[in-house]
């Protein structure tokens, strides 16, 4: 899909890879930019509409919701990556609140809007996904339960022309990973691997060298064979 005359809502706008998306999204030409921030946010380009949206927040999905009457493309980028051992358990539940029932609940909130466009979900996951990084085990488990998450939205939304795309991100230089001492990707680069993926129409997106270096293995194997295996189980009309 082209971003080129599209209304597109960010997550997590306000710095790091969805800041630099609002760029990208900008310079591809879209129509209008939400950009979702908990605080407030200001933008030299009248294409961009900041929006408050804690996507923890049943009230603040509401609002946005109410606010946007066209959507196109919704990135479920917002996240969160505390480092921890599993000994907290409210260190899982804070990260799962906005990693995956974030993603959750934004997607069903505009769900309605996105059918009427027949638009596409992107979702931000992470190379941790296909295998624990054990520094941040929570944030390992809420993104791989957010890829299993989006394969089965995939599955269920097809029937209505609702494309979903998983983006599988490796390192990329943001406040996320700052003390981490690697190569990592400008979030301008990312940013524009994400959208060259999503007008290449490819389902599950590696925008970053270190995940480019696992794109054929994950679409070549075992685990991608049996997702498409077990959405052939899904009736057309299902969503
Ligand atoms: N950087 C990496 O190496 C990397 C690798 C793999 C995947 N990813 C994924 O890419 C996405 C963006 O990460 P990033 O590196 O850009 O992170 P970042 O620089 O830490 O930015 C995180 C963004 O998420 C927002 N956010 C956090 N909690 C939120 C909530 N409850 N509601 C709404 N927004 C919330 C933050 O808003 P505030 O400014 O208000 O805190 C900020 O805009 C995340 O999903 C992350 O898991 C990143």
């Amino acid at each position: 899909m082209s971003t080129a005359n599209k209304t597109v809502l960010i997550t997590g706008a306000s710095r790091g890879i969805g800041r630099a998306l609002v760029e990208q999204a900008l310079r591809r030409g879209a129509k209008r930019v939400y950009a979702g921030t908990r605080g407030p946010m200001a933008h030299a380009d009248e294409r961009v509409i900041p929006v408050i949206l804690d996507v923890t927040s049943a009230t603040d999905i509401q609002r946005a919701v109410t606010s946007i009457d066209h959507l196109d493309v919704l990135v479920n980028n917002a996240g969160v990556a505390p480092y921890d051992d599993l000994s907290n358990p409210d260190i899982l539940e804070r990260t799962f609140a906005v990693n995956l029932f974030g993603v959750l609940n934004v997607t069903r909130a505009f769900l309605p809007l996105l059918k009427r466009s027949r638009g596409a979900v992107v979702n931000h996951l992470s190379i941790v996904a296909l295998a624990a990084l054990p520094l941040i085990p929570a944030y390992s488990i809420s993104k791989a339960a957010a890829l299993n998450l989006t394969q089965s939205l995939r599955a269920l939304l097809a029937g209505d022309g609702v494309k979903v795309y998983g983006v599988l991100l490796g390192p990329v230089d943001t406040d996320m990973n700052r003390g981490l001492n690697i190569p990592k990707a400008t979030t301008e680069s990312a940013a524009r691997g994400i959208f060259d993926g999503l007008e290449h129409d490819e389902e599950d997106i590696f925008p970053d060298p270190t995940s480019q270096s696992l794109a054929d293995g994950w679409r070549n194997g075992a685990a991608k064979a049996l997702e498409r295996q077990f959405a052939a189980f899904v009736p057309g009309d299902a969503a």
